[in-house]
């Protein structure tokens, strides 16, 4: 059976699963926020329908992780009052600036939760086969989720390089803090 690499020294399988219950449980809670965040600000404009697609899709992925942090007895993130905060400010300012930067805002955690979703099915393997199913469906509603924001004008944002390379900086920190915190 192949699973979450063992050696002497690492963390037991079980505590893996749940760290990593815990930090895709504090992602998906900071999505749902961002794109809250961005529907305040863009709640009328003509790509506010697209938000609250995507929208409803994190909730439907935090529902599930909601489920699991329950089931399999994983004490939440510490940080869900800063990822409350900081999630709805990201995708609130970045919405101030316009509908073209609120989708590189998007294209850019997206992709980085996609890379994350990836490691983590990977480190399964074939331990947990319910959660990797999960896991790999809910990776291609974020990919959706980036190719939307992209076919949005993300690209065309202003200072898309730079706002795009601190979004992905700022979301790896966050992984990193949430699944240890
Ligand atoms: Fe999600
Ligand atoms: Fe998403």
């Amino acid at each position: 059976m192949s699973g979450p690499r063992r050696l002497p020294g690492d963390l037991a399988a079980d505590d893996i699963v749940r760290r990593m219950i815990r930090v895709d449980h504090a992602g998906e809670y900071g999505a749902a926020r961002i794109y809250a965040g961005q529907l305040a600000v863009l709640g009328r404009s003509p790509v506010a329908p697209a938000i609250r697609r995507m929208a409803e899709q994190e909730q439907r992925h935090l529902a599930a992780f909601d489920k699991l942090v329950a089931e399999r007895r994983v004490r939440p993130t510490a940080l869900s009052p800063l990822w409350h905060v900081a999630g709805w400010a990201l995708g609130a300012a970045t919405a101030l600036v316009g509908e073209r930067a609120a989708m590189a805002c998007t294209a850019a955690v997206e992709e980085v939760i996609d890379q994350h979703y990836g490691g983590q099915i990977e480190e399964l393997g074939s331990s947990e086969p319910a959660l990797a199913a999960s896991l790999e469906e809910f990776r291609r509603n974020e990919v959706e989720h980036r190719d939307t924001a992209i076919a949005a004008g993300a690209e065309d944002a202003p200072a898309y390089e730079l706002l795009s390379a601190a979004i992905k900086a700022g979301s790896k920190l966050a992984i990193w803090l949430s699944t240890r915190l």
